[in-house]
């Protein structure tokens, strides 16, 4: 059974077909197969989503599914049923799991107990729908015509501010991953920990990353600047000293044009704009963040229509 739990569940060589199908599902939108006709696939959320929950319901609609969405705390596992139980129960129901949650060992067991595809739609330690999207969107911006993935190759990322979230954590992986180069800046303390670095060394990645406490150091000659909130989901107790000592990581215009003077602003979303970000960069003509987020519509299609094949 083949699931998507973190950036290097697939192969290297797989990527460039699921980059050009991705390409496909967006050139050719409402005229394309369907290869989820007759398939339910459940989204277990347990923590708030706009993007993820609504590309992913439309994207398994538009490939011919039933998305199922189901509040994490509104079934049984809300109320202590197990993740194994949850697992095998679903999948005598449905055909795949999307998950979003907060221990990335829950998506890890709920692949290993159930027998249907399992999508990693967040947790506290990654996200790697929304890398491969925006490694999409990168691509798309610079292959222009042509082929997506190699464009990718030795470009750099500058990522700033919460550099031990989940967003850090994937785009170091998925960095390594697509032959790209990653600078992180943040807090000394916000220094990305041993669970990154023990992947990383399992994945067989020598590259790893660069990490500094000066933001403009990481910019230096970056093609992407990339932040992320800075109290994430599970976080917000600790709102107010985040804000204190992330401030001097603020994506500011001045930090911005330090990078390359053609390079691209990212994040995720959702954005404080006047907190990790300003909103002259948000606003800025090389910032492609609703880019990011269509992308991540005709990338998941990509990813479920592949782990949908693996299955028959
Ligand atoms: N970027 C992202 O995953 O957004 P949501 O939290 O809205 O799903
Ligand atoms: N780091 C953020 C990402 C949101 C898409 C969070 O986990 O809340």
């Amino acid at each position: 059974m083949r699931h998507f739990l973190k950036e290097t569940d697939f192969k290297e060589s797989e990527l460039p077909e699921l980059f050009a199908q991705a390409r496909d599902f967006k050139t050719q939108r409402g005229s394309h197969a369907r290869p989820l006709a007759g398939q339910t696939w459940a989204l277990i959320f347990a923590k708030s989503s706009t993007r993820t929950r609504v590309s992913f319901e439309v994207g398994i609609h538009e490939l011919g599914g039933n998305p199922l969405f189901l509040n994490a705390g509104d079934i049984q596992l809300g109320r202590g049923e197990s993740v194994e139980d949850t697992a095998r129960v679903l999948s005598r129901f449905v055909h795949g799991l999307v998950v979003r949650t907060f221990q990335h060992s829950d998506v890890e067991r709920l692949a290993t107990s159930g027998s249907v595809p399992v999508i990693n739609g967040l947790t506290d330690f990654l996200h790697p729908c929304q890398i491969y999207a925006d490694a999409f969107t990168m691509a798309e911006k610079w292959a222009g015509a042509g082929a997506l993935v190699p464009a990718l190759r030795g470009r750099k990322i500058a990522f700033l501010g919460d550099t031990a979230c989940n967003m850090a954590n994937s785009w170091v992986l998925g960095a390594n991953h697509f032959g790209m180069k990653i600078s992180l800046a943040g807090p000394a303390s916000f220094a990305p920990g041993p669970e990154l670095d023990a992947l990383l060394a399992k994945s067989g990645f020598s590259g790893g990353y660069q990490f500094t406490t000066d933001p403009l150091e990481a910019v230096r000659g970056a093609d992407v600047v990339y932040t992320d909130v800075w109290v994430s989901m599970g976080k917000e107790e600790e709102s107010r000293e985040r804000r204190r000592v992330l401030q001097p990581y603020a994506v500011t215009g001045r930090i911005f044009a330090a990078a390359k003077p053609d390079a691209l602003f990212m994040h995720c979303l959702p954005a404080h704009p006047g907190e990790e970000v300003m909103p002259e960069v948000l606003d800025n003509p090389r910032s492609v963040i609703f880019d990011q987020a269509e992308n991540r519509l005709h990338m998941q299609k990509a990813i479920l229509a592949t782990l949908a094949q693996a299955r028959r």
